[in-house]
């Protein structure tokens, strides 16, 4: 197949470039070589176009006899500041619109989109008395005083979670969220109207080789892995018993290949995550013994904002694409303890 692979350059598009190549795939490759993820003046790796899937004229050229398109080009990060949220709305959600009209005009209509397990917000939990609810945001007196669990508010009652389903509501809590949603709309809407295909794959908490070293935009697992590096505990948040999926990024590659090989009708939001649920205290744990220390150290500050427990049903993947996760988050993390990253591009915040 003719593929188009947007942000071609980034810690999951390579990996997917390499696979779909392997695959015997024709890989049109593009990145923006964004500084804020690859550092100013980086120069672009072979095989690869500087493209900015805002710039619908070049879009119109590449697109010629693609097939699919595998859209991975995105600002990520929870958001650290609310002057990030220009930049998430160009690059994700107008960069999309401007890539959804192109593949109208040039008639390709099948998009395999990376999205992610943000657009939950917080997870589902159930309670003995009130059984399954949706939980709003928790609230900073109860996090200062350690209150970390959510809680029944008419009992009082500690809420356990539940796995999440892709038909749950979509609640983003962040700025980055908000544009993975958005974007995702934009995708359905447009496969509704041209009666087209999108496979949206909601990733969890992607690691693994090459994933850049820490930065405020980083997930925990290259944050951890940066400070034992350099001889520092993880600081692990609240009591680290919050819950998340770690998917290998080999996993995630896999899970992209096989949604480019298999159309699936319509818009299809599919949990891309390993199935096997683990701490943020276990994370730190694995990656500190894999180094041989030193120890976390669970500090019981919080980050207004982040969620408990997100944890992913990845029953419909299995069932329409045959993905089944092969890394086992304990064991991938143990490998992951000293796999290599990729240089840190500085803090720069993302730019327009
Ligand atoms: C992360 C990503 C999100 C991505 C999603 C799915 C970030 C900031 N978040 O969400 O963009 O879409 O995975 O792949 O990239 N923590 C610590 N110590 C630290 C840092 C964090 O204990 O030094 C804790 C946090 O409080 C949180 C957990 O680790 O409970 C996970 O944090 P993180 O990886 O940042 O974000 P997610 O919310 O899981």
């Amino acid at each position: 197949m003719r593929v188009l692979l947007t942000g071609a350059a980034g810690f999951i598009g390579s990996h997917i470039r390499r696979d779909l190549i392997a695959a015997g795939h024709e890989v049109i490759a593009v990145d923006l070589m964004l500084p804020a993820a690859h550092g100013p003046g980086a120069p672009v790796p072979e095989g690869i176009r500087q493209v900015d899937v805002r710039d619908g004229a070049a879009l119109d050229v590449l697109l010629h006899g693609v097939d699919v398109v595998c859209h991975q080009a995105a600002v990520v990060g929870a958001g650290v500041s609310a002057q990030d949220a220009p930049a998430y709305a160009s690059h994700n959600d107008f960069g999309t619109a401007v890539l959804l009209a192109a593949m109208d005009r040039t008639r390709c209509r099948r998009l395999v989109l990376a999205s992610s397990m943000v657009v939950y917000g917080e997870g589902r939990y159930r309670g003995v008395r009130c059984g399954t609810v949706d939980v709003d945001v928790r609230r900073r007196e109860d996090l200062a005083a350690g209150m970390f669990e959510h809680r029944d508010p008419a009992s009082d009652e500690v809420l356990t979670w539940e796995s999440v389903g892709e038909d749950v509501p979509l609640r983003p809590r962040s700025l980055y969220a908000a544009s993975k949603l958005v974007q995702e709309n934009y995708a359905s809407a447009w496969a509704a109207v041209t009666g087209s295909s999108v496979t949206a794959l909601r990733y969890h908490n992607v690691y693994g080789d090459d994933m850049p070293r820490d930065t405020p935009y980083s997930g925990v697992a290259a944050i951890f892995r940066s400070a034992l590096e350099s001889g520092q505990p993880p600081q692990v948040f609240e009591d680290g018993r919050q819950t998340r999926d770690f998917v290998h990024v080999t996993d995630i590659a896999a899970a992209n290949v096989a949604a480019v090989e298999q159309p699936l009708p319509g818009f299809l939001p599919l949990n891309i995550s390993s199935g096997r649920p683990i701490t943020i205290g276990e994370v730190a744990a694995t990656l500190a013994a894999a180094r041989g220390g030193p120890e976390p150290v669970v500090t019981g500050r919080y980050r207004p904002g982040d969620v408990r427990h997100i944890v992913a049903d990845p029953d419909r993947a299995r069932r329409t694409l045959g993905f089944v996760a092969q890394v086992d988050p304990i064991a991938g993390l143990t490998q992951f303890a000293f796999a290599p990253l990729r240089d840190s591009a500085g803090v720069y915040a993302p730019t327009l």
